[in-house]
């Protein structure tokens, strides 16, 4: 099995997709623990119902965001992660977790990336009255929402759509490529 440190900020319906999809079998896969930054995410509860090992580590409590990547990798490598998987992390990483997992970091946008990159990305697509959005999976590099794109999936935006509904719909499809994205991993091992 592919093994996964997942790291999420929110509601974790990214990661209860990728645990539901080890446990129906669509995945190899293992998720070693999760890392979570805000004390009330609800992703916690998820992670403790499921029985997947949950680390707080609140960016409050670091000086920088290296010292903060730095714990991360920590518990990571402690924990035999060969995968990172951020799930909703909304916080901006450094080259301390790409150097310690080169192109194996991988993250989950709401938005047809290279269009909408940073926060709000739902909201930026409703103000610039595009047609079709939608979300997107890629391999991390050090700018913000970038990297080579794994998969992508497209969202007709509809002429009453709030961000709130249109969020809803994109997340539909975000549980999607991201299992299939955490399918694809193997594969990629040695590029
Ligand atoms: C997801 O929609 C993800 O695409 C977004 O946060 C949400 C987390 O939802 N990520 C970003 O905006 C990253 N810049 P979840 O906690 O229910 O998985």
């Amino acid at each position: 099995p592919v093994s996964l440190g997942v790291m999420a900020s929110g509601s974790g319906s990214n990661f209860e997709a990728i645990a539901h999809g080890i446990i129906n079998g669509e995945l190899n896969a293992k998720i070693q623990v999760l890392v979570y930054n805000n004390p009330d995410a609800k992703v916690k509860e998820k992670a403790e119902k499921l029985g997947i090992k949950a680390v707080l580590l609140n960016h409050r409590d670091f000086k920088t965001r290296e010292e903060l990547d730095q714990a991360i990798v920590e518990i990571f490598q402690n924990h035999g992660v060969q995968w990172v998987v951020m799930a909703g992390w909304m916080r901006i990483i450094t080259n301390v977790l790409l150097n310690a997992f080169p192109r194996k970091v991988i993250n989950i946008h709401p938005s047809l990336l290279p269009s909408f990159k940073g926060i709000n990305a739902v909201e930026q697509a409703l103000k610039a009255k595009v047609k079709i959005t939608g979300c997107t999976v890629h391999l991390v590099d050090l700018a913000v929402d970038s990297g080579p794109i794994l998969i992508q999936s497209a969202v007709p935006i509809l002429d009453d759509d709030t961000p709130e509904t249109l969020h809803k719909r994109i997340q539909v499809q975000e549980h999607l490529i991201m299992v299939r994205a955490i399918a694809l991993l193997p594969h990629l091992e040695n590029q």
